[in-house]
């Protein structure tokens, strides 16, 4: 499988089970990662007629995003069935839908302001509820689309901070021991606040995951991750039955060529 359709790694390795795509800058990583997802959205439509995709918050995310949707506008992009695309979220900060930290409000202007996506079809966190009952709502949604086995998303992309999480997936907290639960609120001491964000169950049963990181900050976290026995969230990622994709930055990506 190729990891993009146009942009060519600077390097490709295998590491620990995930393949690795490192480029030279983030503006070739950020059109690697449209490549990838708009080529599993075509995939996934011409195999199975829909396709389900949980994205990420942060600013990596963001520019793919934007990228994607002006390459829909000048019809760079592959014609796609938008109808039959559902977005989810990862994650979710505790915050309204118009606020300046909403994840949805992010994808909202970068991504869907183009309007080609229906709105029916953007899966957001109703994240002005309570932090318990705004998880409640979004695993009954989750339930209402797949039914009662896990879900099986097409694509699930996640961003890592430089303390090593995933979606709101953070060292150290309760969320992190979630076996039953597909989405879960998770208490986060650093930022005294709740975050909303899917379970690991959920995660390792996506059939992708892409990883985007970018930038020297994120070196300690990349060592860990690929280390023998990864002590952070993001090493943790690992889809059972399916395909883990890294798209890093070169300078994110030293520790892997540290012996
Ligand atoms: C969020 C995220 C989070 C993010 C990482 C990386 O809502 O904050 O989902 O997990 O992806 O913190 O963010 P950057 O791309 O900004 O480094």
């Amino acid at each position: 499988m190729s990891s993009g359709t146009g942009t060519k790694p600077l390097r490709a390795l295998e590491k620990n089970g995930a393949r690795i795509s490192i480029f030279s800058n983030t503006e070739l990583l950020f059109s690697a990662a449209r490549d990838e997802i708009l080529r599993v959205l075509a995939d996934a439509l011409a195999k199975r007629g829909t396709c389900h995709v949980a994205l990420a918050g942060g600013s990596t995310p963001k520019s793919v995003y934007a990228l994607i949707r002006r390459s829909v506008e000048d019809h760079t992009a592959p014609l796609i069935n938008w109808s039959a695309v559902h977005f989810y979220f990862g994650d979710e900060r505790c915050v309204p839908p118009n606020h300046v930290d909403s994840n949805y409000k992010m994808a909202m202007e970068s991504l869907f302001a183009g309007g080609a996506i229906p709105q029916a079809n953007i899966h957001r966190v109703q994240a002005e509820l309570s932090p318990a009952q705004a998880a409640e709502q979004y695993e009954k949604e989750l339930r209402a689309q797949f039914g009662k086995s896990l879900p099986a998303f097409d694509l699930i992309l996640l961003g890592m901070g430089p303390d090593g999480h995933a979606a709101s997936l953070f060292p150290g907290t309760q969320a992190l021991t979630e076996k039953q639960r597909w989405v879960t609120d998770n208490w986060v001491p650093k930022f005294d606040a709740s975050r909303i964000t899917f379970t690991l169950p959920v995660l390792n049963n996506a059939r992708e995951v892409l990883f985007l990181a970018a930038g020297a900050e994120k070196q300690p976290a990349i060592a860990q991750v690929f280390s023998s026995e990864p002590s952070v969230p993001a090493g943790w990622v690992h889809p059972l039955h399916g395909e883990l994709l890294w798209m890093l930055t070169e300078d994110a990506a030293a520790p892997l060529f540290q012996s």
